[in-house]
């Protein structure tokens, strides 16, 4: 039993929580945001005090103090399917034929209608009115679990207080939704990282997806994450239908959008989809569509599911909002492989909440697709990203003296011939060393795909390569020897230096498929970089692949095969990677390793003259194979490779009890490493 302070603790706890409530939750705050602070000081005072009466649920302890290393996986009880996308009423008509064709004839079916938020999709997970776990969706199977980061958000309870509203016991359950960005928060952000020289997002739902990944719950508390839950899921209690499950989501104390609407027949379903489409400007957070859902659940069981998506919901979605607006004139970016990008420079125009004042065209081939000039009026569209694209121009308005527009004679950048490969629509820039292909590929390698390095964004890097501090990105693990350079540089200061040094440090340990991807090989994207870190144990091996090995490796084509080959044939590019290597980025493939090598994450120290093997080359086998090699002996290490005349490290091994291997042994370890 709680003795009386423990009661006064919880009781302040309780009052906290509904206020959370009040305020996170229902928006409609009951005290001033001292009276609040006020509690929240009193509460932490108490548990400083009595530091064994602290709990996982109490409000002090939303922020969690560790890293998270790796997220563990977290398999889905009932898979987290997606949805169908439908675009017109007529495929919502079909929509709810093939409902009603797949139920018994004349059954009363109702739809509730609901925004499509468009977030990062959760699972929580409640026991005993608990928050236990919090998941991302992943691949509807498995997810990653997150519930660090998710109990940051102040609109997640904790502790569930009124269970008692609702009619079932709700031992254990699910309550899934999307967790997303309010626009305001998203530019303020996006804004602040400008400042900052980090990489922009691309929009809220980037933005939201990308938080709840990071390893640190205390940056992750600082954004302004929020979130909307739309299903309720048990398996020990017979629910009803999704309207009356969102009521019960709301009296549980859930954030639960406020614009559903039950419809009688599918006619209604059209008209309330139009009335979103027509309220989505005014909202401020970001939707894509409506989601259709049969409202009894009974009806959705017998519906079921195909593949990857129920039968008995669908998205319906909006139309990508539209402005028109002047184009200005055409620019050219060149890209890291040297190609060269036509910009269109809007006059600035508000669309779907944002200031636009430019958009991509793409190619050339595009601008004369839709005979873009400059001078004319255009439409532009803004999808799901923040880029926005041209769809075509108004004919009608464009000016008597308009020119067609004409390609490129020579690098925008650095004033190099450019070429246009037969087969491609692109122009190129050919030298190497032109300096936004330098940038490009730094800004590639560091990116949140890629290394991953928190802080070293656009214009950071543009910085970094004007003062000559970067030429190719490997001299990003050399910027610690400069520390004392660069906390002089206006704007930068120790703190993000050392901020910036420390996420370089860290990008070390990306994985193998990882660094891959970072190198920038033509046409091999994450997923490629992927199947090709599956495939080879090590770099080494990739690079003395013949193209033939390479494509046949399943969807890996002959394009991607000759650009690796090309890439590796290059020395340049061989002394980055050897210069990457020394700076012990990872260039073996975990999967391989951890299934076959017994140098796996061991120690070795080399001693003797070694007949069989150079010391570099040992050391290097070592390395390709998982493990390490140290220059001491200690307890700590695994196996001492001996050779000829063999000295002190040798009898220090006998004494501390180390194993000890002769470079045949060595041999056979290598060889079980080897077999695939
Ligand atoms: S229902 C099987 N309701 O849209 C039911 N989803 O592709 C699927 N989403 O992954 C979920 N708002 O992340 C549902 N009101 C809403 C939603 C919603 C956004 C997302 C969700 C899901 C994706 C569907």
């Amino acid at each position: 039993m709680p003795g009386k302070l423990g009661k006064e603790i919880e009781e302040l706890r309780e009052l906290i929580r509904e206020h959370d409530h009040k305020y996170y939750v229902l928006a409609e705050p009951s005290i001033s945001d001292a009276e609040y602070d006020k509690l929240i000081k009193k509460l932490e005072k108490l548990e400083a005090e009595n530091p064994h009466l602290i709990t996982p649920d109490s409000p002090t302890q939303r922020v969690g103090k560790d890293l998270t290393k790796n997220f563990k996986a977290a398999t889905h009880k009932v898979p987290m399917l997606s949805l169908a996308n439908t675009y017109s009423e007529d495929e919502l008509i079909d929509f709810d034929r093939r409902v009603r064709e797949a139920l018994p004839e004349n059954e009363k079916i109702e739809y509730v209608v609901e925004l499509k938020i468009d977030g990062a999709s959760v699972s929580l997970n409640y026991s005993d009115s608990h928050l236990k776990t919090a998941a991302t969706r992943g691949d509807g199977f498995v997810g990653e679990e997150i519930t660090a980061n998710v109990k940051t958000i102040k609109s997640v309870p904790l502790k569930l207080n009124h269970l008692k509203s609702i009619p079932f016991a709700l031992k254990d359950f699910e309550a899934r939704g999307e967790i997303y960005m309010n626009l305001a928060d998203f530019y303020n952000l996006n804004k602040e990282r400008e400042k900052k020289g980090e990489k922009l997002f691309a929009n809220p739902r980037n933005s939201s997806a990308g938080t709840l990944k990071l390893q640190d719950p205390q940056i992750v508390a600082q954004r302004p994450l929020n979130i909307f839950l739309y299903s309720l899921i048990s398996t020990e209690e017979e629910l009803e239908s999704q309207i009356k499950n969102l009521e019960i989501l709301r009296k549980l104390g859930f954030r639960v959008n406020p614009e559903v609407k039950l419809c009688k027949n599918i006619d209604e379903v059209i008209s309330v989809c139009r009335e979103f489409e027509k309220k989505r400007d005014k909202l401020d957070y970001e939707v894509d569509g409506a989601v259709i859902k049969v409202n009894s659940i009974a009806q959705q069981n017998i519906l079921g599911s195909i593949a990857k998506s129920p039968r008995w919901a669908v998205a319906f979605k909006f139309k990508a909002k539209q402005a028109v607006t002047q184009l200005n004139n055409i620019t050219w970016q060149v890209g890291r492989t040297g190609a060269i990008t036509p910009v269109a420079e809007l006059e600035p125009v508000l669309l779907a909440g944002s200031t636009i004042s430019r958009a991509t065209l793409h190619n050339f081939d595009e601008i004369t697709r839709k005979d873009i000039r400059e001078g004319d009026k255009v439409i532009i569209e803004k999808g799901g990203d923040v880029i926005p694209k041209i769809v075509s121009v108004v004919l009608s308005e464009r000016p008597s003296n308009s020119k067609g527009t004409k390609p490129p004679t020579k690098c925008p950048v650095c004033g190099s011939q450019i070429f246009k490969p037969e087969e491609e629509v692109a122009y190129y820039c050919e030298n190497s060393e032109c300096p936004a292909q330098v940038k490009g590929r730094i800004e590639h390698f560091s990116s949140r795909g890629a290394m991953d390095i928190e802080g070293l964004g656009e214009a950071l890097i543009n910085l970094f390569v004007d003062l000559d501090y970067l030429k190719t990105y490997d001299q990003i693990y050399d910027l610690k020897e400069k520390r004392n350079e660069l906390v002089e540089i206006e704007r930068l200061g120790e703190k993000s230096i050392d901020n910036l040094l420390s996420a370089i440090e860290e990008s070390k340990k990306q994985p193998f498929a990882k660094v891959l991807f970072s190198l920038g090989i033509r046409y091999v994207g994450s997923g490629a970089a992927k199947k090709l870190a599956d495939h080879f144990a090590s770099i080494d091996e990739m690079i003395n692949a013949s193209a033939e090995e390479i494509s046949s490796i399943h969807e890996i084509g002959p394009s991607i095969s000759s650009s690796v080959k090309n890439f590796f044939g290059d020395k340049h590019n061989l002394k980055v990677i050897q210069r990457l290597k020394e700076h012990n980025l990872n260039f073996i493939s975990e999967l391989k390793v951890a299934r076959q090598t017994p140098f796996m994450g061991k120690t070795f120290v080399l001693t003797g003259t070694l007949s069989k093997f150079s010391r570099e080359g040992a050391e290097e086998k070592i390395s390709n194979f998982g493990g390490k090699t140290v220059s001491s002996v200690s307890k700590e290490t695994d196996f001492v490779l001996v050779g000829e005349n063999a000295g002190s490290k040798l009898t220090k091994a006998q004494a501390l009890g180390v194993k000890i291997i002769n470079e045949n042994e060595f041999e056979k370890m290598l060889e079980e490493a080897e077999v695939k």
